[in-house]
């Protein structure tokens, strides 16, 4: 069917529980955007809302027009809305010290006189690290539980997709390592002839490891509390990642809350001598659109339209979240 069937607002509204909120799609499609006007709307409705960002790349402090590194930083001209970019230097240096006291605690627990730099160096200058120290921090935010809605500008499709997919396997090699730990360490005891319990950060890490990510997972595949919205444009890229993105999720059972769709240009404002470069857009649009409904049956939230200006600050944001949320 080409309309709404339930609005943004309907869902948000039918989901009162709804605890975490986060924008997917391609690059450049409104994502943080549509997350910041998400979280004036719903701050406007009475909630304590965090709107934060784990992307190593801030973009919240720029689109409020204030300064909110580092900080929970309540946002200026709207009540109850806090906004907070985490310091994702300062997390990877955090742990990259974590990584080295436990290399270095399990070289001495070994026995080998090797150097721990290089085994840290080699654990931590990968891509993969820096991902998932941001995921971490996702995570912790979300496990400290003090505000009533968390937005989060940027999902972390791919990771999240990881997490999931890699859960049981994660479960399965945590638990083979736990129980050689375990062997390892009663060795240990037995061989030192003593009765006294060792210390034993690995394991424990490991232990807090899995128990972390299976909250995580608890936290992000429950349908009342999570919701993950795709935003695209009326063209066949953007249209096509979020397709793909969709399927995953469908698979892991993470919720998928609807496709937003952005940057629509007002037809009614088109005319026959207008140039012919927007009334090809027009169409383009136009032509997409018939995939769109076709693609995301059910699924389409809003359809936002192309403002004149770029959107930045508070007050143009209050106007997105009125068009985002009528
Ligand atoms: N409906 C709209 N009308 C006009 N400009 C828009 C609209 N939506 C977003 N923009 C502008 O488009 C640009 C991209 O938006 P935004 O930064 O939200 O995208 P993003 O998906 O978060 O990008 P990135 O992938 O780089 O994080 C910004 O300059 C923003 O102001
Ligand atoms: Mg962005």
């Amino acid at each position: 069917m080409n309309e709404i069937a339930t609005s943004m607002k309907d869902y948000l509204l039918q989901h009162p529980q709804l605890h975490y909120v986060f924008f997917g799609g391609k690059g450049g499609v409104g994502k943080t955007v549509m997350a910041g006007a998400t979280a004036i709307w719903a701050a406007n409705q009475g909630k304590r809302v965090m709107l934060a960002s784990t992307n190593p790349v801030h973009s919240l402090s720029g689109l409020l027009g204030q300064d909110v590194f580092g900080k929970h930083t309540p946002v200026t001209g709207v009540p109850n809305l806090w906004a907070y970019e985490i310091d994702t230097k300062d997390t990877i240096e955090r742990s990259k010290q974590e990584i080295r006291e436990k290399i270095q605690w399990f070289l001495k627990f070994a026995d080998i006189s090797t150097k721990a730099e290089d085994f840290v160096e080699s654990a931590t200058m990968n891509p993969a690290f820096e991902e998932s120290a941001m995921f971490e921090n996702m995570i912790d935010l979300m496990f400290k539980d003090e505000y009533d809605l968390y937005v989060f500008d940027t999902a972390p499709t791919a990771n999240a997709r990881r997490l999931l997919g890699m859960s049981k396997v994660y479960s399965l090699w945590v638990g083979k390592m736990l129980k050689s730990r375990e062997e390892a360490r009663s060795l240990r005891e037995l061989l030192s002839f003593t009765k006294k319990k060792e210390e034993d950060p690995l394991m424990d890490y490991l232990v807090s490891f899995r128990e972390r990510m299976g909250h995580a997972r608890e936290l992000l595949t429950d349908e009342q509390k999570t919701a993950f919205f795709f935003v695209t444009l009326a063209e066949a890229l953007p249209i096509a990642v979020i397709t793909r993105f969709i399927g995953w999720f469908h698979d892991f059972g993470i919720p998928v809350g609807g496709v937003i769709v952005n940057m629509m240009i007002d037809r009614a404002q088109v005319k026959e001598d207008s140039p012919e470069f927007v009334r090809n857009r027009v169409e383009m649009q136009a032509r997409y659109m018939e995939d769109v409904w076709e693609k995301f049956d059910g699924l389409v939230r809003s359809i936002v339209p192309l403002y004149e200006t770029e959107v930045r600050g508070v007050e143009m944001l209050k106007r997105t979240a009125n068009s985002l949320f009528v």
